[in-house]
């Protein structure tokens, strides 16, 4: 069942963008994402109307299926590389800038989101749901926020594939342990820690974090703060400083503040830690 949806998805039309990932989630289960960016509404929704072939179930008694959507202006948006190698939207961008000044320390990622220079993106309201026979339709807070962070480690070897692997992967691999086991006490709805996968669906050297946040405060805090992050940064500063500039792994994130109104989160046949559900109120 998931397969063939998997392979039904792979068939239909345009986006900017499009990959594949795989992920172990909170309750032990295998799940691949496909995820997709568009800069154009009108081709998300043509390919919605042709993709929301499952959300009126019944749910399989196999698999549970979800859907989460976010529709960000540019004013909510930020994305930062440490190289010049385009990841998520920036796939559909004419190009990266240089190096900007808005970087290198705790507090970057909201200078660099155009609406939180004059509103400081705070959340209000709960994450309500709505059942509809097996489909589960969440709602989030208001200012909910969305981070995307990736690694790519494809042209290390040696000592800096080592380094990666042995000293900066598992410290990075506990944070994200601990955002999805134990994030909803800090403010983190969900976390995934995924590896993208090639097209013949082997994995690839690439992996990224996507998580779900009460606000972008509370990823802030976790960032600045927090042990888990803390040791990440320090792993990297530690891994940066002994190969200086020929370091080769590479870094982005991609940081989005939604408006409910531009989301769309929807459950079908999910166990209740999936996604935004372990939030509900
Ligand atoms: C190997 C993986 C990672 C490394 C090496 C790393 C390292 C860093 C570094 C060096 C910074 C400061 C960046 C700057 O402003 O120039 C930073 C910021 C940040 N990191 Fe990570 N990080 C990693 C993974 C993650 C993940 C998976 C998340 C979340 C899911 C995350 C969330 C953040 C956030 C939100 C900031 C910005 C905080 C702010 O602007 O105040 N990081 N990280």
């Amino acid at each position: 069942m998931a397969e063939s949806a998997l392979a039904r998805l792979a068939g239909t039309a345009a986006s900017a963008h499009r990959e594949r990932a795989r992920y172990v989630d909170a309750a032990g289960y295998r799940t691949t994402v496909e995820i997709r960016y568009w800069t154009d509404p009108a081709e998300y929704s043509a390919w919605l109307a042709d993709n929301d072939f499952w959300t009126a179930g019944p749910a399989s008694e196999q698999a549970g299926f979800f859907l989460e959507v976010v529709q960000p202006s540019v004013r909510r948006f930020e994305t930062l590389f440490s190289n010049d190698r385009p990841e998520g939207i920036a796939v559909a961008g004419a190009g990266l800038s240089g190096e900007i000044r808005e970087h290198g320390y705790w507090g970057g990622a909201r200078d660099r989101m155009p609406l939180a220079q004059t509103d400081p993106l705070a959340p209000s309201g709960t994450v309500a749901a709505r059942r509809d026979g097996d489909r589960v339709t969440v709602v989030p807070n208001s200012n909910v926020c969305l981070i995307r962070s990736g690694e790519e480690w494809t042209e290390t070897d040696g000592d800096e594939r080592r380094m990666y692997l042995e000293d900066v992967e598992p410290a990075l691999r506990a944070g994200m342990d601990f955002l999805r086991d134990e994030g909803l006490a800090i403010g983190c709805y969900a976390n995934r820690y995924a590896r993208v996968l090639a097209e013949d669906g082997s994995e690839t050297d690439k992996s990224f974090g996507l998580s779900w946040w009460r606000s972008l405060e509370h990823l802030e805090t976790w960032a600045e703060s927090h042990p888990t992050h803390v040791a990440i940064f320090r792993a990297a500063l530690k891994y940066l400083a002994a190969m200086g500039p020929a370091a080769r792994l590479r870094l982005y994130h991609e940081v989005t503040v939604a408006e409910p109104f531009w989301t769309r989160f929807e459950y079908l046949g999910c166990h209740s830690r999936t996604g935004l559900l372990r939030a509900v109120s």
